[in-house]
């Protein structure tokens, strides 16, 4: 008797020193980001650019599963700005996420917001960027999600780890660049370069003296994180000579598998493990073009880094440094290395896909034209101006106040809750499409959910324009990616197929070019959820919209009231 309640005070202590030690260990990192103008040098010239703290990329973010990170936005450049932590799930944050319009109101010039948010149960590779019109171009960095203190990767230990930031680069503003496009019509000015960490390498002009090098010695395992920030162009990657083992994709773990080429949506991040177990020399890193778009224009050039044996240059004699091997990269349309590639995701075992579902959504995602009178604001397509839509609504964000304020506050006439679970009209989706299709509707339509209701998308792609890959990110989510094809989707045919054993877990699904995607969350966070295409073109034009999902039980499943600072419009 006496011995078996002492056991039981053992454990007890036990317990409560392991809930001591975790508690302890979280920590709570205080960040300040003045976002500012700041001039840089690329492709020879001087340029004032948006940064944050004068860097570009921005600053990375590094914490662990478990921590807080306390962000004090400070705006003193002369355009609202806004910060999306994009991935993090913001449970029971809501007012942190980020999108101007949709849970806040824009922080304007001179003001400040304090971005207030726990990573729970998220560990990898994610990142922060400004989600305000066309800010981001500039205005991004990673945000790395280590495991918590004592608990180690599922693979093995790298020796070092490369955050890899890919870009896009104008020559010009790119707020002017949406400026134009939102004036004329027509699809923006593509980029002039792409960057790998800020710098867009040799094979552009004045600058290949600060290509981006990484130093590894022979047998190092290295991590890459890699992240696609580029505005609107989806990338393929490639590391001359290497293979690359990918081991997890938007902060979730993957089934590891080797490929040369990977590609990423903006949005998308996939970390791979590299080791260095070729002749010691100079290895070109190289990041170029997927675009699936038939007759549209896109930056068609490659950026570079090199990945440096460091026992190369000891050997080298001083000026003999060989030239970096270049890689070879898909074609730019390659859309069937693409399907090679994305349909090789797996998760680790044991994910629990949700099995019954109570909403069962189809969206179309596309592009659309709304015709207009021939002249200088009518210059897309045919005397049109360019549209994009979910179900035939283009999305309009509002702008006396956000979504989530008008939906906490009750105010009225700010949006509707009318967004159609199926397209108006069925049609053959990436055929030859009707004229009189090509016409989305406008509006602030949302869809609600019930919290705890099992949701199922299918995001249908069409050919509207063009068939092309959107890459369609779900804020405040994660979701199983459950089958994916090409052509219409067919429900009779697919169901069959699903994946609902190891499926992997995403927050941006690149939806086939011509194809359709399955994706399936639990709808347990309550909020306005934005969900749009990352191409930052087609989102401007209305490829979003938005979840409204309701409180749960009690105050753990409610929205919390919003903080004291936040931006007024
Ligand atoms: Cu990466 Cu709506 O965001």
């Amino acid at each position: 008797m006496k011995d078996s309640k002492f056991c039981l005070n053992l454990w007890c202590n036990v317990l409560f020193l392991i809930l001591l030690v975790t508690f302890t260990n979280a920590e709570t990192h205080y960040h300040e980001f003045v976002v500012q103008a700041t001039a840089v040098k690329r492709l020879c010239r001087t340029q004032n650019i948006i940064t944050v703290n004068g860097q570009y990329p921005g600053p990375t973010l590094e914490v662990r599963n478990g921590d807080t990170l306390v962000v004090k936005v400070i705006n003193s450049a002369q355009y609202n700005a806004t910060i999306h932590w994009h991935g993090i799930r913001q449970m029971g944050t809501p007012w942190a996420d980020g999108p101007e319009y949709v849970t806040q109101c824009p922080i304007q010039p001179g003001a400040a917001y304090t971005y207030h948010f726990t990573v729970k149960n998220q560990e990898g590779t994610l990142w922060w960027h400004a989600h305000s019109r066309w800010l981001r171009a500039t205005v991004f960095g990673a945000l790395i999600i280590y495991p918590k203190l004592g608990v180690s990767y599922p693979f093995p230990q790298p020796t070092t780890e490369i955050p890899i930031l890919l870009g896009e680069w104008w020559n010009s503003d790119p707020m002017d660049v949406l400026r134009q496009a939102l004036f004329t019509g027509a699809a923006p000015n593509v980029s002039d370069a792409y960057t790998i960490n800020g710098q867009p390498g040799d094979l552009y002009r004045c600058s290949n003296r600060d290509t981006t090098k990484f130093f590894v010695d022979s047998g190092d395992i290295i991590l890459l994180r890699i992240i696609n920030a580029a505005l609107n162009q989806q990338l393929f990657f490639t590391v001359a000579n290497h293979k690359l083992t990918v081991v997890g994709a938007d902060a979730a773990y993957t089934m590891p598998f080797t490929t040369r080429t990977l590609m990423l949506g903006p949005g998308q991040t996939t970390n791979v493990l590299l080791t260095a177990d070729q002749t010691p020399g100079r290895y070109y890193i190289a990041a170029r073009a997927y675009a699936s778009a038939r007759n549209a224009q896109f930056d068609n050039t490659t950026a570079t880094a090199i990945l440096e044996y460091k026992s190369a240059l000891c050997s080298a004699r001083k000026g003999f440094l060989s030239k970096p091997t270049l890689p070879q990269l898909p074609a730019y349309n390659d859309t069937a290395t693409v399907a090679a590639f994305t349909t090789q995701f797996r998760s680790p075992s044991n994910v629990k896909v949700p099995i019954e579902i109570d909403e069962d959504l189809f969206l179309t995602v596309g592009l659309g034209f709304v015709n207009c009178n021939p002249g200088p604001q009518c210059q897309g397509p045919n005397n049109t101006r360019f549209a994009a839509s979910m179900n035939n609504v283009s999305f309009v964000l509002p702008s006396t106040t956000s979504l989530l304020q008008a939906y906490y506050q009750g105010i009225p006439g700010v949006f509707t809750t009318d967004f159609p679970a199926v397209p108006p009209i069925k049609f053959d989706y990436t055929g030859s499409v009707s004229r009189a299709l090509w016409q989305p509707t406008f509006g602030t339509k949302l869809y609600r959910l019930k919290f705890g209701s099992r949701v199922q998308i299918v995001l249908q792609d069409t050919a509207i324009f063009s068939t092309e890959d959107h890459p369609i990110h779900l804020h405040g989510y994660h979701f199983y990616v459950i089958a994916q094809g090409f052509g219409n989707y067919d429900s009779g045919q697919e169901t069959a197929n699903f994946n609902l054993i190891d499926p992997p877990k995403r927050n941006t699904i690149d939806v086939p070019a011509g194809g359709w995607a399955v994706i399936r969350f639990v709808a347990d966070n309550p909020g306005a959820w934005l969900m749009h295409c990352h191409i930052d073109s087609h989102l401007t034009w209305g490829l979003a919209t938005v979840f409204l999902v309701e409180n749960g039980a009690g105050q753990l499943q409610s929205i919390e009231s919003p903080p004291a600072d936040l931006p007024p419009c």
